[in-house]
């Protein structure tokens, strides 16, 4: 009775009762485990397979795991850029100080992949703007939100391909505090210990390569910083707009859009006797087209892939002539049916292991490639056939790496 562990975990998950919680995971032989590609940590890490998906579970002192638990489950409610908590396991009769006192469980975060695969390789070069964007991106959008990080590092990071671009998902909470607005200090305090872990990290994947410390990418974390500093202040400035220059409002709402930013409310505020107006803007989570995908076709992307989508889908309506809105909702839906579902019903017997929305993307570039060769505009089968005959290129230039533990 004294070995009973205290297991919570959340509704649609398994209850985990079957794996061996009297001893550490370090010592697990069960058939569940799995092996897959991990950054460097300091805690043990396993991750388990169940017919629900494959999950990754994290041993650390219990009151260290409560708060990493908690403070996931806060983060999901401000963004989708962060890996999903379900469960959290006591072991009451372990001293509560000890490493193997507690573990929390989170959703393995499919088809990511650690930064060492993105850095590593030789054309690097290509990618570094995609890191830094996406890095730099997750950041400001969690200071936005209160989210003092604490290890901000490339390590307690994943990365995904999303269209064209990389996606930045984050999952090491255990150093971090949710407040309900940070200060600039804190805000210039989290990109410092940023900056210090990335330099370190830069400089170990030096090594690793046989390269020296000079010419390691130290830089890579100031570059964070800088975009960093521009997105922050575009997204946080006030706008002073004159009366008759309304229409920069809606630029600047177009242009947080076009950022991904949703904006959540706008405030307007008269200055100079009534002269001009202080525009304020509070902006929501980064999913402003994946959100509006969603309510157009009710499909789950990411971010750029809603945007490649979403663009796929006004080509659409401007070849079959939708203007009025009716006609443009009833295009919208025949364009799932008639377009999207039969491509994304045959990526999925082509390609079985890859994610299918971002599968349609690269179709969805290789279809620009061939129209703008041949000069002229290539339907889905045609495309689809020279898509599958030249071996289902990726997005061009871009040599994802693969998920497969190296
Ligand atoms: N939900 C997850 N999905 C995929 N990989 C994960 C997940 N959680 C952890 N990992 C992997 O395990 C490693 C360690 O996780 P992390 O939370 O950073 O542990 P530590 O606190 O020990 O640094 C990560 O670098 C990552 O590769
Ligand atoms: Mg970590």
């Amino acid at each position: 009775m004294i070995n009973t562990p205290r297991i919570s975990v959340r509704p649609d998950h398994p209850d985990f009762v079957d794996l061996d919680w009297s001893r550490p995971i370090s010592e697990w032989t069960s058939s569940r485990l799995v092996s897959m590609p991990e950054g460097i940590h300091r805690h043990p890490v396993v991750f388990v397979a169940y017919s629900q998906g494959i999950y990754a579970i994290k041993e650390l002192p219990i009151r260290f795991a409560r708060h990493e638990f908690e403070t996931l489950g806060a983060l999901e409610e401000i963004t989708s850029h962060v890996a999903v908590p379900v469960g959290l396991v006591e072991r009451p009769w372990i001293d509560k100080d000890s490493e193997s006192s507690g573990t929390v469980i989170t959703a393995y975060v499919s088809h990511a992949f650690p930064y060492r695969h993105l850095v590593s390789g030789h054309d690097f070069g290509q990618r570094r703007d995609a890191l830094l964007d996406a890095f730099a991106g997750l950041l400001v959008e969690l200071h936005l939100h209160g989210f003092y990080w604490g290890d901000c590092s490339l390590s307690n990071t994943l990365y995904r391909w999303d269209a064209s671009s990389i996606e930045a998902v984050m999952i090491d909470a255990e150093t971090s505090s949710i407040y309900s607005q940070l200060s600039k200090g804190q805000r210039l305090e989290d990109l410092a210990i940023m900056e210090l872990n990335v330099a370190g990290e830069m400089a170990d994947i030096a090594a690793e390569h046989g390269v020296s410390i000079d010419d390691a990418d130290l830089a890579l974390g100031s570059d964070i910083t800088a975009r960093y500093v521009t997105l922050w202040d575009e997204l946080t400035t006030s706008l002073i707009v004159t009366a008759g220059d309304h229409y920069r409002i809606r630029h600047r709402i177009e242009r947080l859009n076009t950022l991904g930013f949703a904006v959540d409310s706008i405030d307007l505020i008269p200055v100079d006797d009534g002269v001009n107006v202080k525009m304020r803007v509070r902006v929501g989570g980064r999913q402003y087209h994946s959100e509006r995908l969603r309510q157009m076709v009710g499909i789950d992307t990411s971010e750029n892939q809603a945007r490649s989508i979403l663009s796929d889908i006004a080509y659409h309506e401007a070849k079959v002539g939708s203007t009025s809105a009716t006609r443009r909702s009833v295009g919208t839906m025949n364009w799932r049916s008639q377009v999207l579902e039969p491509l994304i019903d045959e990526i999925s017997v082509d390609l079985p292991d890859q994610p299918v929305y971002q599968a349609y993307c690269d179709f969805l570039a290789y279809r620009l490639r061939v129209a703008t060769e041949r000069s002229r505009d290539v339907d889905n089968n045609e495309a689809y056939e020279a898509w599958k005959a030249a071996g289902f290129p990726r997005f061009k230039g871009s040599d994802h790496p693969s998920t497969e533990q190296r």
